[in-house]
């Protein structure tokens, strides 16, 4: 449950660059009421100090932020609601290129939220209520989960409901590729040849292997701890065998929108997470289901092949023993 004297809630969105947090966050904050946003991009060192990778600058890496200033700046926010005062950001500048998807689809999922949000529905007691209206801090940034030493786990604690966007490295480059550059505290950044190759994907993976089973990224399998301990929540579908990453950006922002108004009732009004849960469960009992069919398989092939040797000894007994008769009944011959 929710500290009761928080007046915000904080909402994680992180992921790889370019897998549409910054584009995410920003719906969500005309989604949502009180909804306002801290990007972690506000929150890099000056560029003297970002560490150099293969004589590259390396923007992608924990010793590029002040972690520290990031972790005040959110205690503040739980505590007050608000932004810190001398709080300026940048990152708003920033352009993320056309909007992925239609205003009709938008506005679908607005009237979606306005009914969530009227007096006899649990959203209204926990964003309208006239006496404590929680505010909505959105978190945006592509490294705020990794456990230490990466980075601090007073960070971890500062966030109340956790998303992670998933993509593979071929939309991630494809993309990436397609912007214009970034705006730093110098002037601006434009990626120099191969910098997603060289940075921005083997520090993602460096970052984030943890939290996928065989440490692959790609296979996109969150780990059952990540979920249940962490509470990290990934806009993954499972599509029979396969693990679904590069969702339709709709898929992905009515699965944001779904998870938080779940969360919320959850945190503030206690209620039980059923779909989630459920579908958690369902998945862990998908996965013990596998186990057990594995094994049966294993033991079943171990029962035949303990058949096959016994038929095979009687066999072998069967055939010496004719052998034997037939040895008999030559001496007799003779
Ligand atoms: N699911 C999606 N489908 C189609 N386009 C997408 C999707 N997600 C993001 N995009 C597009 O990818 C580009 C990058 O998105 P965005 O800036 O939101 O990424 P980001 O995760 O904030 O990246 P960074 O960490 O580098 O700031 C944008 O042009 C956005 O429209
Ligand atoms: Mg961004």
């Amino acid at each position: 449950m929710l500290d009761p004297n928080q007046k915000a809630v904080v909402i994680g969105i992180s992921g790889c660059s370019s897998s549409g947090k910054t584009t995410l966050a920003r719906l969500l904050r005309d989604i949502f009421p009180n909804t306002f946003i801290l990007h972690e991009d506000d929150f890099y060192k000056p560029e003297a100090e970002i560490p150099m990778k293969d004589g590259l600058t390396n923007w992608d890496c924990p010793e590029a932020l002040n972690i520290p200033d990031m972790t005040s700046a959110l205690e503040h926010i739980r505590a007050t609601g608000e932004l810190p005062a001398t709080f300026d950001s940048k990152e708003d500048i920033n352009s993320i290129g056309p909007c992925p998807i239609t205003t009709d689809f938008i506005n679908t999922i607005k009237c979606r939220v306005a009914d969530w949000l009227q007096p006899s529905s649990p959203g209204h007691q926990i964003l309208k209520s006239p006496q404590k209206p929680l505010k909505i801090c959105i978190l945006d940034g592509f490294l705020l989960y990794s456990p230490p030493p990466l980075l601090p786990a007073t960070l971890l604690s500062q966030m109340d409901i956790k998303l992670f966007l998933l993509v593979s490295k071929a939309k991630a480059l494809q993309r990436r590729e397609a912007r214009d550059g970034y705006v730093t505290l110098e002037g601006f950044w434009k990626d120099p040849p191969g910098y997603v190759d060289k940075i921005v994907w083997p520090e993602y993976v460096r970052a984030h292997e943890w939290m996928f089973e065989d440490g692959d990224v790609e296979k996109a399998r969150l780990r059952g701890d990540v979920r249940e301990r962490l509470g990290v929540l990934v806009n993954s579908k499972k599509e029979g065998e396969e693990t679904k990453m590069d969702r339709d950006f709709g898929e992905t922002l009515e699965w944001a929108v779904e998870s938080i108004m779940r969360e919320l009732e959850r945190l503030v009004l206690g209620k039980e997470e059923e779909d989630g849960q459920k579908e958690g469960e369902k998945e862990r009992e998908d996965e013990k289901e596998k186990k057990r069919e594995k094994e049966a398989i294993a033991l079943n092939s171990f029962a035949m092949k303990k058949k096959w040797a016994a038929g095979q000894r009687e066999r072998n007994a069967r055939e010496l023993l004719i052998k034997k008769a037939e040895e008999q009944q030559q001496q007799q011959q003779k």
